[in-house]
């Protein structure tokens, strides 16, 4: 899907085509090693990713057993996810749609959010929260990545705490104890993504 729209203004298939992907590290997020090294992925069942986009995480959680579904708008970054899936002979849901749109037939365990809640326009945001939740059972986790910008504009859009706080309050949201840990991106000028687990009420 190459076209745009009011909804995503942004031509990410083309982005993809054209190689102009910033926000690729080309490796495992650390936040996503430091979590599965901790075993906070280990009782998730059904995971999506979505604006999976080419990230290898997607790969990661299929590798770890996973039921993981990627999503994304662009189908050239899904065909990239899937020749990675099959060189390694593993297997995901892949679902290329408008993903705010989307509902589960059966809630989900997991939702690991990378690079994607900062992409979108923030008037999609209650969306994104609203759709979020649905997707989750009771005591369902988002893994979150929130991206810490100054600058206005975007895509990337900052995601500063207190306006995530708003997002996701705490009747359907509990918030964990203690500070977020900060993960600088080193090719978006070391802007930080807090990581957080927020579990679904
Ligand atoms: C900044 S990229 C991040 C990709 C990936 N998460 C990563 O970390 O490499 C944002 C992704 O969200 C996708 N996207 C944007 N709006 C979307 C929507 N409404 N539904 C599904 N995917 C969307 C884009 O196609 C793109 O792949």
């Amino acid at each position: 899907m190459s076209e745009t729209s009011e909804r995503t203004p942004m031509d990410w298939d083309q982005r993809f085509k054209d190689n102009t992907t910033p926000w690729e590290r080309g490796v495992l997020h650390p936040a996503f090693l430091d979590w599965r090294e901790s075993g906070a992925f280990d009782d998730r069942e059904r995971i999506i990713v979505p604006g999976c986009g080419r990230s290898p995480e997607l790969k990661a959680f299929a590798a770890l057993g996973k039921q993981v579904i990627g999503a994304d708008l662009s189908g050239t970054a899904l065909a990239a996810q899937k020749a990675m899936l099959d060189g390694d002979g593993l297997q995901a849901e892949l679902i290329e749609a408008d993903i705010l749109l989307w509902r589960p037939d059966t809630p989900l365990d997991g939702i690991y959010e990378q690079t994607f809640l900062c992409a979108i326009s923030p008037r999609l945001r209650q969306e994104y929260e609203q759709a979020v939740h649905a997707w989750l059972k009771p005591g369902g986790k988002l893994f979150a990545l929130f991206m810490q910008k100054n600058e206005p504009g975007g895509p990337p859009y900052g995601c500063p705490l207190e306006a995530m706080r708003e997002l996701f309050p705490d009747d359907r949201w509990e918030w964990p104890d203690g500070d977020p840990v900060p993960y600088p991106h080193p090719l978006l000028d070391d802007k930080a993504e807090l990581a957080i687990i927020l579990t679904r009420r």
